[in-house]
């Protein structure tokens, strides 16, 4: 067995514990490792580092991890460690990464990967120079129903794609009369919060990767609930954007509109859906389902408010069925990154892309404050 230690930092949080550790590393364990193709099996090592030696006890306890710490100088130093994780809150990613990198870890993390594009594009060209292999996550663009919503894509399904729509989000509550399921950072622009700044990164490798890179963006901003209850049932001023508003012109001519927003209510099969319409039939892709309807089958629809609607429109899509067993999104990327360390096999998702999403956010909250479209440069770099 090929062990394989992984410095895992922020593991406490929200998407540390549940995405990382439990539903990628422990389940890698508990599945046995990752085969290797010379017969042996990869098996990940984790040693959970945080601040809170209580915290850390229950979690390594809970998951049947021996090695945590809160001296994160030291295990950057032990060389059985070969990669640094980061999930802490998005501030402090650049000091967590830099150490790292200056300790010769390769590296993963959670996006934004800096507070800003010329704090992310820093650290890519750091890692690069350091020879250190580097990558972000980039969990959409392994969920099942964008999996093979990228097939279609792939496959020419649609013919010429027009348009893509996306609506993302749900009540966050405010954290009064119930507990709020995000952390009260997400709402403080001074601690890094704010919808454009979190979603900007995912909506632009999703636009890259699926359709055509992205042109420009026009960006409309808001915070619609002022006030909220932090973690202690504190009341605090909402000081970043809570819903964004986007329209995207990509590379080929497409338009893409995406709305984010934590102030509303679900009336959609998933928290997140994309529509795409094409010329030769069009879909409806979420977290976990695919949907499609082909022109040969798409019903003449006629304006008439003063009878009901003969067609059922929902139920006149079909889903594209799923062959495998659907696995954890972010597993899959934890499975593909591991292979990129120890077998260097392809791994696209590096912290250049990554600084991209961060600039995509920057864009945004531009075109929101001088309200106008904003174009979006290539980005050049030290690859
Ligand atoms: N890929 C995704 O879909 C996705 C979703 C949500 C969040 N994220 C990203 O993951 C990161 C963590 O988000 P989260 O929702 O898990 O946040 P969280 O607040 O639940 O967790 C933050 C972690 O950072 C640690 N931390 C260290 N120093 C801290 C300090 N001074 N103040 C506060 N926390 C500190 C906390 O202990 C905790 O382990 C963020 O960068 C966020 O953008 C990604």
């Amino acid at each position: 067995m090929r062990k394989i230690g992984i410095v895992m930092n922020g593991v406490t949080g929200r998407m540390g514990s549940r995405q990382h550790l439990e539903r990628s590393i422990i389940a890698i364990r508990d599945q046995g490792g990752i085969p290797l193709p010379d017969g042996d099996v990869l098996m990940p090592d984790p040693i959970l580092v945080g601040r809170n030696e209580h915290k850390l006890r229950a979690l390594a306890e809970r998951y049947g991890v021996e090695r945590w710490t809160t001296d994160l100088a030291a295990c950057l130093q032990d060389p059985y460690n070969e990669i640094y994780f980061d999930a802490q809150t998005t501030q402090l990613r650049a000091l967590g990464v830099r150490a790292a990198v200056e300790a010769g870890k390769h590296i993963y993390c959670e996006k934004p990967t800096g507070s800003s594009l010329q704090e992310a594009l820093e650290l890519a060209e750091l890692a690069e120079r350091a020879g250190v292999k580097h990558g972000v996550v980039q969990d959409k663009l392994f969920l099942p129903g964008l999996l093979r919503l990228k097939k279609l894509v792939d496959n020419g399904f649609f013919g010429r794609i027009l348009s893509v729509r996306g609506e993302f989000g749900y009540w966050v509550f405010e954290g009064d009369w119930q507990e709020a399921q995000r952390p009260s950072w997400n709402y403080r622009k001074e601690d890094g919060g704010g919808i454009i700044v979190d979603m900007l990164c995912h909506w632009r490798y999703v636009l890259d990767n699926l359709f055509a890179e992205v042109k420009a963006v026009s960006c409309l901003g808001a915070i619609h609930v002022p006030k909220r209850w932090d973690e202690h049932g504190r009341a605090y001023d909402v000081t970043a954007d809570d819903s964004a508003y986007t329209t995207f012109e990509l590379e080929n001519g497409i338009i893409a509109q995406i709305n984010s927003s934590w102030c509303v209510r679900v009336h959609r099969d998933e928290l997140f859906e994309l529509q795409v319409d094409g010329t030769e039939g069009s879909a409806v892709a979420g977290l976990r389902e695919c949907k499609v309807q082909h022109r040969s089958v798409t019903p003449k629809a006629i304006w008439n408010p003063d009878l009901p609607d003969p067609n059922d429109y929902r139920d006149q899509w079909v889903s594209v069925p799923q062959y495998e067993e659907p696995e954890n999104a972010f597993k899959l990327q934890w499975e593909m990154y591991l292979r990129h360390v120890v077998l260097d096999t392809p791994f696209p998702y590096d912290l250049f892309e990554g600084a991209k999403g961060v600039q995509l956010a920057e864009l945004a909250l531009k075109s929101w404050r001088e309200r106008r479209w904003v174009e979006v440069p290539e980005l050049r770099t030290a690859r």
